[in-house]
């Protein structure tokens, strides 16, 4: 294998495509569920493959091919009428299975219908999210990580769309130095600039990567902390393909950063914040859904914004960055790990076999997957700008007192 082809398997998503046969063995979220109740046909497109979801009065939800077969318009434009989908143009209607069930221009006789039917994926809504399934059967269980479904905790979900390949965005979670140099001394460099007061400033001491059945385990020790320290000798896990759970510096909150590809240039990332609430409490049941953009009000990067600087991060490097120009150091080396499974999954699905993060098994999937999450961090960015919507999750925004 040429390095060229080992960044075209690792980079491209499409059907037929050795990244996209491997991204075709996950559910992805394809849409938060609010976004439904606003609009219930909406164009999507994941992995390459351009898509209309949309949900019928009865309230099932449908995933099928834009192109309406008859002479090509597209079904994003088109209209609910009772449980199906209608094309704008001269009404042919499908349901959500993706069968043709109307061409009310045609005469009461024709059986034109009966021949036709758009591609259709399952959907499955969870956490306030509709995911989907555009793989191969058997179709494997939606895991159910703890983070998603524990039921003491309330939820709510960010959307970043960028502009770039999902594999820049999801090395950016295997990179535990970014931390230290952009989040703090460059954060401060702006605060300076700004007159802002500084956040603190840590040194990693070391850190280290674990390769387990989900993907790979991100440890770091900071300098001057005990080995005992939960960043050490519990980290936190990057599923793959591509969702980072980040602990919050709260007890009991997590966030999960899923990176969903939506073609080789693009990638949406689903900020899942899931916070535990009071003993007792009773958690909130919708999922409120907020952006999470990564420029200011005048389109520019704030470099003072901790989402922003991440997502500077990933898109400066080019809609898909030249990975062969790059020159690693030992401080990459959880790239270089993450990097050499990924390519190992994608010759196990070549050769019939499950990636890892695949589940089948029901008793593994309930109540929930429990997978490594330090609960305690010792650094705090405290003082830093979250991006201008990042305060929107929070509970009195949502209509809670915190
Ligand atoms: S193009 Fe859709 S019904 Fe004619
Ligand atoms: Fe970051």
């Amino acid at each position: 294998m040429s390095q060229d082809d080992r960044w075209e398997r690792l980079t491209q998503v499409g059907p037929g495509t050795p990244g996209g046969n491997y991204m075709r063995y996950f559910w992805h979220p394809v849409a938060a569920l609010v976004e439904l109740d606003k609009e219930p046909v909406i164009p999507v497109t994941l992995l390459g493959e351009k898509l209309v979801l949309f949900r019928g009065e009865d309230g099932n939800i449908g995933l099928v091919s834009e192109r309406c077969p008859h002479r090509g318009v597209s079904l994003g434009m088109g209209f609910i009428e009772g449980n199906g989908l209608r094309c704008a143009y001269h009404a042919w209607k499908y349901d959500t299975a993706g069968r043709c069930v109307d061409t009310p221009a045609e005469p009461a006789d024709s059986t034109l219908k009966n021949r036709i039917s758009l591609k259709s994926y399952p959907v499955q809504v969870m956490t306030g999210m509709v995911w989907a399934y555009l793989g191969k059967a058997p179709i494997p269980l939606l895991p159910r990580f703890e983070y998603l479904v524990r039921e003491d905790c309330e939820h709510d979900v960010g959307i970043s769309r960028v502009p770039c390949n999902w594999l820049q965005c999801a090395e950016n979670n295997v990179d535990p130095y970014h931390i230290e140099f952009m989040h703090m001394m460059y954060t401060n460099h702006v605060h300076k600039r700004k007159g802002m007061p500084p956040v603190q400033q840590r040194k990693h001491a070391k850190i280290d990567f674990e390769v387990f059945r989900f993907g790979i385990v991100k440890k770091r020790l900071w300098e001057g902390d005990s080995e005992d320290s939960e960043e050490w000798t519990v980290g936190h896990p990057v599923l793959f393909p591509g969702t980072a759970i980040v602990p919050y510096p709260v007890p009991g909150w997590v966030q999960g950063q899923i990176r969903v590809p939506v073609d080789d240039t693009h990638t949406n990332i689903y900020w899942v914040n899931s916070r535990q609430v009071a003993p007792g409490a009773t958690p909130r049941k919708e999922v409120p859904l907020w952006e999470n953009p990564w420029t200011d009000a005048n389109g520019k990067y704030d470099p003072a914004m901790i989402n922003a600087q991440d997502m500077m991060a990933m898109i400066t490097q080019g809609p898909i960055t030249d990975h062969s120009a790059e020159n690693l150091g030992t401080s990459d080396r959880g790239l270089v790990m993450y990097r050499r499974a990924l390519l190992q999954q994608l010759e196990k699905v070549e050769r019939g076999e499950d990636p890892f993060g695949v589940v089948r098994d029901p008793a593994e999937n309930t109540p929930w997957i429990d997978i490594p999450t330090e609960r305690h961090v010792n650094y705090s960015l405290a003082g830093a700008q979250a991006s201008a919507t990042y305060e929107i999750p929070k509970l009195e925004k949502a209509g809670e007192t915190a």
